[in-house]
């Protein structure tokens, strides 16, 4: 019994011993190569396919073109040919008529995506109206307002209610519209003259020549990050906005008070959406086909109005440049966010849905708020002297 017992034992500890040696042996062996590189004799990505979607296809080529390591070492006969359309970074702004074979529903299409595809790769129009000194002393907060030629009377509400510029709550506001061109093509009349007289009064339009339609509110966005770069670049933080909304500016300007340090320099809040992805409902205004688009939507914030620093304006300036334009402009914000590596944090003062009916004309509803939409002009007066007004007590 003894005898088999040791004969266990000492065959257990024999095991046990040849296994020291073989892992002893292969570290060793591991040491002596630690410094050796090695080189893969074949390409160890897979191949890159050519999405069958327009816009998927378009950012695959923007990507590997701005991909230094890609693009250091290969010259233009390396790689496939439909890596080599440059429809997106090829000037002047001309019609690009090659998407009318390269989208292959072109043709049965909306009229609203052709004349998207057909100057998707145009970012830039030249300016009519701007405000070359608006931010001489650069405000704590730019409020910039996106609105069209004829809403003359949703700017001045803006301008007389939460849009007030001047020095609000301790702190400077200067405020903006963003406009593009009311076209005589899309039979719009010519307020030219009174527009003119307006921004003579105001001092307030930045307006640049480009078609202002909803797929253009993309070309919109581009412009205005160009125009903070040139004239704005000091501002602290910008809310950026439609002209059916109320903004509780004193809300914001407190939030904004209590922020610091990287809280402050990433900040980009409003009201996220997350998982949601193009609509393929072609009634619905948000319709995208799949030739156009595939894939989730990252996380964007509803473009009712959202709030950032000058710090991401600067960065998403930067991006936007290899981020091939989407149709539609707070899906595409998200687009450059992403890229960006920064995440739109929900604040949940954002009510781009509105809020509930009942709450609707209580005065106090609106205290903790930063954004209800929508309100009409009239609202925006109302609510305004609702929160100015001295006698507010809310619990
Ligand atoms: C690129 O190619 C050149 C010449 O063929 C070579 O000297 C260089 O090291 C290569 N660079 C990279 C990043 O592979
Ligand atoms: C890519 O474009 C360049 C310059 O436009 C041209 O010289 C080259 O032949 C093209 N390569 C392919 C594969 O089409
Ligand atoms: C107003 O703001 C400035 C800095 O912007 C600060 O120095 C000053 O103390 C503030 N005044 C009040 C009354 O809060
Ligand atoms: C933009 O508007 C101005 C003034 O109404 C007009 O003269 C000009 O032709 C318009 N631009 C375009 C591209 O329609
Ligand atoms: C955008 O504006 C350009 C320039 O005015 C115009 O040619 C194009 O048709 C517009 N796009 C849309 C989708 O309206
Ligand atoms: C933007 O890009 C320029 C040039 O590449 C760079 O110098 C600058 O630091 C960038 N700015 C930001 C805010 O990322
Ligand atoms: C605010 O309160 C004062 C004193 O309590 C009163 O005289 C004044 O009329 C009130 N104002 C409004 C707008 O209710």
């Amino acid at each position: 019994m003894i005898d088999k017992k040791f004969k266990v034992v000492v065959s257990v500890a024999m095991v046990n011993l040849f296994l020291f040696i073989i892992i002893s042996r292969s570290i060793s062996q591991d040491k002596g190569e630690h410094h050796k590189v090695h080189v893969p004799s074949k390409p160890f990505w897979t191949k890159l396919a050519p999405s069958s979607s327009y816009w998927n296809r378009q950012q695959q080529i923007l990507d590997f073109h701005n991909n230094h390591i890609f693009m250091t070492n290969h010259s233009h006969t390396d790689f496939p040919e439909w890596l080599n359309d440059t429809s997106l970074t090829s000037y002047p702004c001309q019609p690009n008529l090659r998407v009318t074979t390269q989208v292959k529903d072109y043709n049965s299409l909306p009229g609203r995506f052709k004349d998207f595809l057909l100057y998707m790769h145009c970012r830039s129009y030249p300016i009519m109206t701007d405000q070359p000194d608006i931010c001489k002393e650069p405000p704590f907060l730019l409020l910039a307002v996106k609105s069209l030629v004829p809403h003359f009377d949703r700017r001045q509400a803006i301008r007389q209610s939460w849009g007030r510029a001047g020095v609000i709550a301790n702190r400077t506001v200067v405020t903006i519209f963003l406009l593009g061109n009311a076209t005589a093509g899309d039979h719009h009349p010519d307020l030219s003259s009174m527009l003119r007289f307006e921004n003579a009064h105001h001092k307030d339009i930045i307006q640049w020549d480009f078609r202002d339609s909803f797929f253009n509110l993309t070309v919109k966005e581009v412009l205005f990050l160009e125009w903070i770069q040139a004239r704005c670049s000091g501002a602290r933080f910008i809310f950026k906005g439609d002209d059916d909304v109320f903004v509780n500016t004193f809300r914001i300007l407190d939030f904004l008070k209590g922020l610091s340090g990287s809280k402050a320099s990433d900040l980009f809040v409003g009201d996220v959406i997350t998982n949601a992805g193009p609509h393929r409902d072609k009634r619905v205004k948000y319709f995208i086909p799949e030739s156009m688009y595939i894939g989730m939507y990252p996380p964007y914030a509803g473009g009712g109005g959202y709030l950032y620093s000058g710090d991401v304006a600067a960065r998403l300036h930067n991006v936007s440049r290899h981020v091939a334009l989407y149709p539609i402009d707070d899906v595409y914000t998200g687009m450059c966010l992403r890229k960006l590596g920064l995440a739109p944090e929900k604040h949940k003062g954002f009510r781009t849905f509105n809020i509930e009916e009942k709450y609707r004309s209580n005065p106090c509803a609106y205290k903790s708020l930063m954004l209800v939409h929508p309100r009409t002009p009239q609202e925006m007066i109302q609510i305004w002297a609702w929160l100015s007004g001295p006698n507010l007590t809310c619990q």
